[in-house]
């Protein structure tokens, strides 16, 4: 695996796929679920996933998340070229990936401070014993768990569970975030406070965000909705993807 931590002029990407193309069965008559995928993610920008359920919009985040090998073309990830690389590599490049998925999986032995501290010490390296008391309160607080710090998660609501999880995807500032629908239960007021999060990583310090959900709503909020379609990208900006989809749901 190589590394660049100087991005090359004309290759500054936090994510790229080249020609990505994934099947879950050896069986070449049936269409595989991604097919010669393109996709790069820049820095400071907020992409939407989208497309009907099936059309690999998970698997797709996985690769790119390092979850799962890729078996064709080219997948770089924070500078780093993932063919070949070893799973210890992978596992030090997911330290730096924000992962937010559907179902929080939090450990519900551990309150909303003690999940945070467990995530700083990925980058223990970072933190001083300050950080530890100081900064896992100043997220929560961020997402509106002031006064639930010390809960049991599941004495929590799904939705304060969920920005649990988001505060911990968040707190090493990870420059590359994934959320497979992060809000898809969620009531109102805890969905705005997980994407209010999401967005503001990417408006104040440049992270970049992929974002998986179904509800049109939200294209608003992204730079760029990529939708999948039979295993393939159709990219369309934001707003004009937003108006289709609401006129034909
Ligand atoms: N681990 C797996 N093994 C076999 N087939 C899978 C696996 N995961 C997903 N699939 C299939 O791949 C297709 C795409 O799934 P997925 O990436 O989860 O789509 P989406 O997230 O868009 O709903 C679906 O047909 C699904 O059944
Ligand atoms: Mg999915």
């Amino acid at each position: 695996m190589s590394e660049r931590t100087i991005p090359l002029p004309g290759k500054v990407w936090r994510a790229q796929l080249r020609g990505v193309t994934h099947r879950y069965h050896d069986d070449a008559s049936v269409p595989p679920v991604l097919d010669a995928i393109d996709l790069t993610l820049a820095p400071g920008e907020m992409v939407i996933l989208s497309g009907p359920t099936g059309s690999g919009k998970t698997t797709l985040m996985t690769l790119v998340g390092a979850l799962r090998r890729h078996q064709s073309g080219s997948v770089e990830v924070l500078g780093r070229n993932l063919e070949g690389a070893s799973e210890s590599q992978l596992t030090a490049l997911r330290r730096d990936i924000g992962f937010i998925f559907q179902d929080h999986h939090l450990f519900d032995a551990l309150t909303p401070l003690e999940t945070l501290r467990l995530a700083m010490q990925l980058k223990a390296e970072r933190y001083g014993k300050h950080d530890y008391r100081e900064r896992p309160v100043e997220w929560l607080t961020r997402v509106g768990l002031e006064g639930r710090m010390n809960a049991r998660p599941r004495s929590l609501s799904t939705g304060q569970r969920q920005c649990v999880a988001v505060a911990r995807a968040l707190i090493n500032e990870p420059q590359l975030i994934l959320a497979d629908e992060p809000t898809a239960s969620l009531d109102a007021v805890s969905a705005g406070i997980a994407l209010d999060t999401l967005r503001e990583a990417v408006r104040g310090r440049d992270a970049t965000v992929l974002m998986i959900t179904h509800d049109s709503r939200q294209f608003a909020l992204a730079d760029r909705v990529v939708s999948l379609l039979d295993g393939r990208v159709q990219s369309a900006p934001a707003a004009a993807a937003a108006i289709r989809h609401s006129s034909n749901p």
